[in-house]
């Protein structure tokens, strides 16, 4: 039960850790349309800097890393970072979050890493709307990828969908059904608004509004998490919902209409190394410098003090400030 205790009993163990905030994509709700000013090779942490400081973290007790964006295969030499990185933390839970893209390209090192687990964000398979959605984007790349992650053996992989009405939300069975079809576990994020210029309330779709458009797939019950007190990985903030006509699930993460911030596990790192303790808090703790000098004792103490700054609950830390892109997720 390692991990760092905050200040509210929640024990933090999972990091999120964004590689680069470059994508080449520029999803309508993440990216503005001229792109965000690209950080300078100088102002990102190396590869050698976020194995360093993963290793502060496992000190510390973390059980699971998360690499995310920005799209982190668009980072030169990423795949072959995760085969190192699994070698230092042969035990180390290890993830990455991706638009499953570049996945295809970079098939022969991904299927290096050992036990890498995969998140890929896909909220229509309609090939017009992901171009508009993406500003450009070829589904066909995405779902080359995807098939690519099946055959390597990456699993689990989650599709992460955004349910936005009057863009995806007629599509949201085929997308299960996609999930399903191809072994995968399908999950509904509810439209958070982090950038007030996109998100809208009528765009917004809750939980109980997700569940209703999947309603005709039948009925769903909600499953009952299994909390196990010395489970490697934590549960994730989804709840989950059994389908009784195919017996398979779905989740769906209520990040809006019941934010699960009394169990919140996880700290973030942009790629410049300034340290959030909450997705919604600006409140951010610069470690680049500290990280590059080495500093253990330093790095050790502001991770703790970040951990000890983590909102109760993100109405509290809410600022609009946050860019997906720049954060990770
Ligand atoms: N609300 C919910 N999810 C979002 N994502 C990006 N922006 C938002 C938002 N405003 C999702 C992406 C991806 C993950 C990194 O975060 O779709 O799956
Ligand atoms: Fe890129 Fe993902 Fe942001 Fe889309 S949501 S622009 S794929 S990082």
């Amino acid at each position: 039960m390692a991990g760092i205790i905050d200040s509210r009993g929640r024990r933090v163990n999972y990091a999120r850790i964004s590689v680069t905030d470059r994508c080449n994509y520029r999803c309508v709700y993440c990216m503005p349309e001229d792109g965000v000013k690209p950080l300078s090779h100088t102002e990102i942490m190396r590869y050698e800097d976020i194995l360093w400081f993963s290793e502060v973290l496992s000190g510390l007790g973390m059980k699971k890393i998360r690499f995310t964006g920005g799209e982190p295969l668009v980072r030169r030499g990423m795949p072959k970072f995760l085969i190192d990185f699994r070698k230092v933390f042969p035990e180390m839970s290890l993830s990455i979050t991706t638009n499953a893209s570049l996945v295809t390209q970079n098939i022969s090192d991904l299927a290096k890493v050992r036990g890498l687990s995969m998140n890929i964000s896909l909220d229509t398979l309609d090939p017009i709307k992901f171009r508009e959605m993406t500003r450009g984007g070829d589904i066909g790349d995405v779902v080359s990828g995807i098939r690519t992650a099946i055959e390597i053996g990456i699993s689990p992989i989650k599709i992460n969908t955004v349910p936005i009405r009057g863009f995806n939300d007629s599509e949201l069975p085929r997308i299960v059904n996609f999930a399903w079809d191809n072994g995968l576990i399908p999950r509904f994020i509810e439209f958070m608004p982090l950038c007030d210029d996109v998100w809208t309330r009528d765009r917004f779709m809750g939980a109980a509004e997700i569940l209703s458009v999947l309603e005709e797939m039948g009925s769903w019950n909600s499953v009952q998490p299994v909390f196990s007190p010395d489970s490697r990985v934590p549960h994730g903030p989804a709840r989950y919902y059994t389908n009784s006509a195919s017996g398979q699930t779905a989740g769906i993460i209520e990040a809006v209409s019941n934010h699960f911030c009394s169990e919140c596990n996880r700290l973030r790192v942009t790629s410049s190394g300034r340290m959030r303790s909450c997705l919604f808090s600006g409140n951010e703790i610069p470690l680049l410098h500290i990280i590059r000098e080495r500093n253990l004792e330093a790095v050790r103490r502001e991770i703790i003090a970040c951990i000890d700054m983590k909102p109760h609950s993100w109405n509290d830390a809410r600022d609009g400030k946050g860019r997906m892109s720049d954060i990770g997720g």
